[in-house]
């Protein structure tokens, strides 16, 4: 028996938002095929129902035999830690550029129709108007913001050529499945599993820095819809209301009464972070459904 459904390909689906990616695609009826090098992602994430293929995305053979078949590919696949792409800006620059590059060049040999991709909040950098909009200025900070920069030229060239593309540019996802156990953890899983532990929370400066949170579901669910529609460009994938860092770590104490400490700022953090989500309601009809205190209270049950 042939196998009737669409076929998406997910690179860097054995990662954190990748294999809710994976999931969401299976659970609406697409077959789901992964690529990943689990240099940061695991195999155990990958769920049940998608084919599993273990490779690089420089490797041009291994994506070729990935993407044979596939409708879209939704291009996950990074290294993501903006401290390391700093201290190693080659590595980082040659997997998140070339490697992006490949992708889409493997995605048009193989004629697939879509393609959706990660693009961050990072591409704004310390730019002081709020909230940022789609057509904000651009000003990254680091070779990671760069590389997602380039990454949305590289997708504009793709248009000339036929493929259609989105790019989301994701804001500070955070849920179920988020890795704590590196330096470079994002705060959330952070505090999270410090908490848990009965560990004092060490906040940056006065924790009056804001981020817009916003939940791993809704962020598969932004993936899903972007594969399905036609809108090109890039589109902000966020809550829409920012929270500081400070009551990030009051609302953990309500749960867990461990201590707060305050360190020192962290040189070139960026002060505020809000998105305008109008474009992703309107062009994509997604709107984010999980209330901050209630993915936050899931991940500390
Ligand atoms: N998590 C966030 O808050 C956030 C915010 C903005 C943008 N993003 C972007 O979303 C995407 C997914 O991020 P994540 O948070 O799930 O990170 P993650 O590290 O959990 O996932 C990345 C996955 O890519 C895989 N990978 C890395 N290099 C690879 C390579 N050369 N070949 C094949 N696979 C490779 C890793 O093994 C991992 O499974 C990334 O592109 C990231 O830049 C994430």
């Amino acid at each position: 028996m042939t196998d009737e459904r669409r076929t998406v390909l997910v690179t860097g689906g054995a990662g954190f938002i990748g294999s809710h990616a994976a999931r969401a695609f299976l659970d609406r009826g697409y077959a789901v095929t992964v690529l990943d090098s689990l240099v940061s992602g695991a195999r155990e994430n990958v769920p049940a129902g998608a084919t599993f293929v273990q490779g690089d995305i420089r490797d041009e053979d291994a994506l070729a035999r990935a993407c044979r078949g596939a409708y879209g590919v939704v291009h996950l696949a990074a290294l993501v830690s903006v401290p390391e792409s700093v201290q190693h800006p080659e590595e980082t620059l040659d997997v998140n550029v070339r490697g992006t590059s490949l992708v889409f060049e493997a995605a048009l040999r193989a004629g697939c129709k879509r393609v959706v991709y990660a693009s961050s909040a990072a591409v704004y950098g310390d730019e002081p108007s709020l909230p940022k909009r789609e057509d904000s200025p651009l000003r990254p900070q680091s070779p990671y913001a760069e590389s997602k920069v380039e990454n949305e030229r590289l997708a504009e060239r793709l248009a000339a050529r036929g493929l259609s593309s989105l790019g989301l540019r994701f804001f500070n996802v955070y849920g179920p499945g988020q890795r704590a156990d590196h330096a470079y953890a994002s705060v959330i899983p952070q505090f999270v599993a410090r908490a848990k532990r009965g560990e004092v929370l060490s906040v940056s400066g006065d924790g009056a820095q804001t981020r817009d949170f916003v939940h791993v579901r809704d962020v598969a669910d932004a993936l899903v819809r972007a594969l399905e529609s036609s809108t090109t460009g890039v589109c902000n994938i966020a809550s829409g209301t920012e929270t500081s860092v400070a009551a990030l770590a009051a609302l953990i104490q309500e749960r867990y009464p461990v201590a707060v400490e305050h360190g020192p700022a962290r040189a070139g953090d960026i002060l505020h972070s809000v998105a305008d989500i109008e474009h992703a309601k309107e062009l994509l009809a997604w709107t984010p459904r999980t209330a901050f205190s209630d993915g936050l209270a899931e991940l500390l049950a």
